[in-house]
């Protein structure tokens, strides 16, 4: 089942704040359901339909992934204790609590060291830093394509990045061998219809789609544009209204900004991962 809630046009517009000019532009109920993408903060306490949760994995492991290594996990939270203390353990984020469902996605290294050893076989190629990339991409890859069924359901997700604040307990509190990482989180739930989530605006494509060559002209000029429209789209939602920009530039000004995330190498070097 595809929601459908909204024209093109309309997502198009609260994308880009801008109409559909090109009127030749393909769409279809998978592009709609994409462009549809909203996170979502508030959730039902209502079950999951039957069947949800097998659908996303299967979706998740239909991703490309690279050589076919597979190399993630994922693990389905429902106990309401235990979303409480990932909650906690995320910041505070009181919607994995709400939402029925908590996943935490797994860059899972460990499987292939554990068939090399069945198999008495060396798996050096495993501590190298492009290992690692290749499980956070697979992961990642894997992660949107539920996140994509989900929503094709009708249900909510957000994905939580929280989940890297304390890396070394959630491992623990998750039973991880070594080699593995929660990457991040995500809650999957019905959207509380009372406390909707609304489509927010990107950049202008001209920021992020170069012909040919990469080009940052105009950059500023477009950015500042974008600025604006994301503090009309904040002020129209009565939310705190700052530039995006000067948002952004503050999230990356240093390691105090990094919610913790700043010790991430050190973490993820006790959590096994030698990234020569
Ligand atoms: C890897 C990742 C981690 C994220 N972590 C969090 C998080 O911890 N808490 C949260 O509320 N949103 C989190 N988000 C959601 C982003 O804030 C959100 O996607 C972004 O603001 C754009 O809004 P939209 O998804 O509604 O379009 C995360 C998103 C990604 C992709």
């Amino acid at each position: 089942m595809t929601v459908l809630t909204s024209s093109f046009d309309a997502l198009w517009q609260a994308r880009y704040g801008l109409p559909l000019s090109e009127a030749d532009l393909p769409h279809n109920a998978v592009l709609q359901s994409l462009l549809e993408h909203r996170s979502v903060r508030a959730f039902l306490p209502d079950a999951l339909p039957a069947g949800a949760l097998e659908a996303g994995v299967a979706a998740a492991q239909s991703a490309s992934t690279s050589s076919n290594l597979q190399v993630w996990s994922v693990i389905a939270i429902r106990d309401p204790a235990r979303r409480a203390r990932f909650a906690e353990l995320s910041g505070g984020q009181r919607h994995i609590e709400q939402a029925p469902l908590f996943l935490a996605w797994v860059l899972d290294l460990s499987r292939l060291r554990r068939l090399g050893d069945a198999r008495e076989q060396a798996t050096d190629g495993l501590d190298y830093l492009e290992t690692f990339v290749v499980g956070s991409v697979d992961t990642a890859l894997a992660a949107q394509n539920a996140a994509v069924a989900f929503e094709s359901l009708g249900l909510g997700i957000v994905y939580i990045g929280g989940m890297r604040n304390h890396p070394e307990i959630v491992a623990e509190e998750l039973g991880l061998p070594a080699g593995s990482l929660v990457l991040f989180g995500m809650c999957v739930g019905h959207p509380d219809p009372a406390l909707p989530a609304t489509v927010k605006p990107r950049l202008p494509q001209s920021v992020v789609l170069h012909h040919d060559r990469y080009g940052a002209t105009d950059e500023l000029q477009q950015c500042r544009a974008y600025d604006e429209q994301m503090q009309q789209a904040q002020s129209r939602q009565g939310r705190a209204v700052q530039p995006w920009s000067e948002a952004v530039v503050q999230r990356v000004a240093g390691p105090a900004s990094l919610s913790g995330r700043d010790r991430l190498r050190e973490a993820v070097a006790a959590l096994g991962f030698e990234l020569r």
